[in-house]
């Protein structure tokens, strides 16, 4: 029997090069080798304020993103988060289990309360992790395919499986994290010292995913680079190793080949060559995304939430009942 993947991706802001690269295109090969589920989740998205209209369409955009990007349906289970009620009935059981002292220990909570208080912070950002452990842990999940920045919530995950288990008996499988290539993270274009992000207030922080070409050159010529001129691969200069990382992960060069093509040449022309490969990337990219309607990926995701469906309750009727709750 193939073991259980699952990921997802929040239908917030605009899906970047970041998210790509960290998370979907690791995806790909993995719906052959794992029995997969890649889901929108949206009830993540709302433990910060998001206008209905927009969720609605982002939550649309982001699985025509997976469709276009190569996820095909036929393989795995595509869904969305809130079709599968038992997410949310997990996440409840789980809030027990998790303890203050697990969630405070959590870095995104306090990146993404410092910007507007903590006091304001609503409480699902703070239990955040634990819906999130939820998602994993229902669908008996090995391994979690993401980008670094979320590894610290899958170890959450391992940690409420294996507490879980304890007081009630073996009941969930204890997950794995896999980050992506070599846990690169992707950083601001305009600030390497933090990670590309889909709610940086600057749009020259990241490139989207339905960037057009112009937009792409105007925002890598923009892109803040070191001192110097040379193109090197080096620690001292974070702007251009983010660029070189990259350019190396959309061309499949590695850093050495992508390092030498510029020996001798400047700024001007690596910003050029990396310009065109983000493009040559996107184009056929946005074609693809185009061409799929509303309708189509309605359907994905309504089939993709039946078969959700039967995983998650066969195993919330198992949950209940370790708990302790009366049969239906
Ligand atoms: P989210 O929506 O913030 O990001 C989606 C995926 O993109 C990766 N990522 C990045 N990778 C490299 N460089 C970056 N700058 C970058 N920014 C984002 C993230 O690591 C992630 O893999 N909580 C999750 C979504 C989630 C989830 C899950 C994931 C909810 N439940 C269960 C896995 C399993 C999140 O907010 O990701």
């Amino acid at each position: 029997m193939k073991q259980r993947i699952f990921s997802g991706i929040q239908p917030s802001g605009n899906l970047h090069i970041g998210n790509y690269l960290g998370a979907i295109k690791q995806w790909l090969p993995l719906q052959d080798e794992y029995d997969a589920l890649f889901c929108v989740v949206d009830l993540h998205a709302i433990t910060v304020p998001q206008d209905p209209i927009e969720l609605h369409k982002k939550t649309l955009e982001i699985a025509k993103i997976y469709l276009a990007a190569g996820i095909d349906p036929e393989k795995c289970i595509l869904f969305a988060q809130s079709h599968v009620k038992e997410h949310t009935e997990l996440a409840w059981i789980l809030n027990t289990i998790a303890r203050l002292g697990d969630l405070d220990k959590m870095t995104q909570f306090k990146d993404k309360s410092a910007k507007g208080g903590a006091e304001t912070s609503s409480v699902g950002l703070y239990t955040y992790p634990v819906l999130m452990a939820a998602d994993i842990l229902l669908y008996d999940t090995a391994v979690v395919p993401v980008g670094k920045d979320q590894a610290q919530h899958v170890e959450l995950a391992r940690t409420l499986a294996e507490r879980f288990n304890k007081r009630f008996s073996e009941t969930f499988v204890v997950p794995e994290v896999k980050l992506s290539k070599e846990g690169q993270i992707i950083m601001g274009l305009d600030d390497p010292s933090k990670k590309m992000s889909k709610s940086a207030s600057s749009e020259y922080n990241y490139i989207s995913l339905t960037d057009d070409a112009a937009t792409v050159e105007r925002k890598i010529k923009k892109a803040v680079t070191d001192s110097g001129s040379e193109i090197v691969y080096s620690d001292d200069k974070p702007a251009l190793k983010n660029l070189i990382n990259i350019y190396t992960l959309f061309s499949d060069k590695t850093q050495e080949e992508v390092v030498a093509m510029y020996q001798g040449k400047g700024y001007g022309d690596f910003k050029a060559g990396l310009t065109e490969v983000i493009v040559h990337f996107l184009s056929p990219f946005q074609e693809r995304l185009a061409s799929i309607s509303d309708e189509e990926v309605e359907g994905v995701l309504r089939k993709g939430a039946e078969k959700a469906r039967i995983i998650a309750k066969e195993k919330m009727r198992q949950v209940n009942e370790r708990v302790g709750f009366l049969s239906e």
